[in-house]
């Protein structure tokens, strides 16, 4: 019996994916002491007679400083109570961005959590790393999943003359994955250029969006700068109706007034990030990885 156990934020996942591999789901206490300091633990029952020699898939997505503890300490529980097997599910990798030293003396820092999560597991997924390089970084085994293909389910199914569009080159194989799952429509980049952690600058293609329904897919949304500065373009351009599709809804800051502000028509997210815009679960694709 495969038993799944969760971080605290990713709950609803963790749950959808014990649904999809017919899993039993763990109850995990999460607490603080009283300085402060996080607290978890297994069910006393379920840790003392039945983790023992069994596989174990601990779910936690680390958007926090708090939940790449909260994994470490989870992965460690798991190991004490017995398990034979223990694959580490991140459906969003924190400080994944981080995936080389930018400027002299700064970190690798998504190096820096991928030598501390492999410490505590047999097999890492990922779920849509902002790069794939950074499996490269866990000792263990670890496996992108593309969790953009599920980006399509949510979407209308009469978009008029759909563009897929990314707002940068390095989200132009998601458009194009989404726009498979869709099963029509064109794709489309625009080119960026990041002058601060909050301040882009867009360059547009020459699409032509006008009287078009435009679906923008990018990985992570964070500020919402980069798609809030790609939806103004659209709309200066006479764009139909404009959707925001992404992976990972980071949500930093106002990048939700941003977004409504800018007039998108709907947005849409998976559950790698439980958020009020999630509409769509990676589960599927996760399990597909795991049978
Ligand atoms: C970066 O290249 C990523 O793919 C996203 O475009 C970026 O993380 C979005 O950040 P923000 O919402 O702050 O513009």
């Amino acid at each position: 019996m495969t038993t799944i156990v969760s971080g605290s934020a990713s709950q609803s996942l963790a749950a959808a994916l014990a649904r999809e591999l017919g899993a039993r789901l763990a109850p995990v206490e999460y607490d603080r002491f009283p300085d402060g300091e996080l607290f978890v633990a297994l069910d006393r029952d379920l840790a003392e007679s039945s983790l023992d020699g069994e596989r174990v898939i601990v779910v936690g997505a680390t958007a926090s400083s708090d939940a790449h503890v909260e994994l470490l300490c989870l992965q460690d529980a798991v190991r004490e109570a017995g398990a034979s097997e223990l694959i580490t599910i991140l459906p969003y990798m924190g400080y994944g961005r981080q995936d080389e030293a930018f400027e002299p003396g700064q970190p690798v820092s998504a190096r820096a959590m991928a030598r501390a999560i492999s410490s505590g597991t047999d097999r890492v997924l990922v779920v849509t790393p902002h790069e794939r390089d950074v499996c490269s970084f866990f000792e263990p085994t670890a496996t992108a999943v593309d969790g953009a293909a599920v980006l399509a389910d949510p979407l209308p199914a009469a978009l008029e003359d759909p563009v897929f569009l990314a707002p940068d080159a390095g989200a132009t194989g998601l458009a194009e994955t989404v726009r498979d799952a869709y099963g029509r429509g064109t794709t489309d980049h625009f080119e960026k250029t990041r002058h601060s952690g909050t301040d882009v600058e867009i360059t547009p293609s020459n699409v032509a969006v006008a009287g078009r329904d435009v679906v923008v897919v990018d990985d992570i949304v964070a500020t919402g700068g980069t798609m809030s500065q790609a939806v103004g373009v659209l709309q200066d351009r006479d764009a139909c109706r404009v959707f925001v599709t992404c992976v990972h809804a980071l949500l930093a800051r106002n990048a939700l007034t941003r977004l409504w502000g800018a007039g998108v028509e709907a947005i849409y997210a998976t559950d790698t990030l439980e958020r009020s815009v999630t509409t769509t679960s990676v589960a599927p694709v996760i399990a597909d990885v795991l049978s």
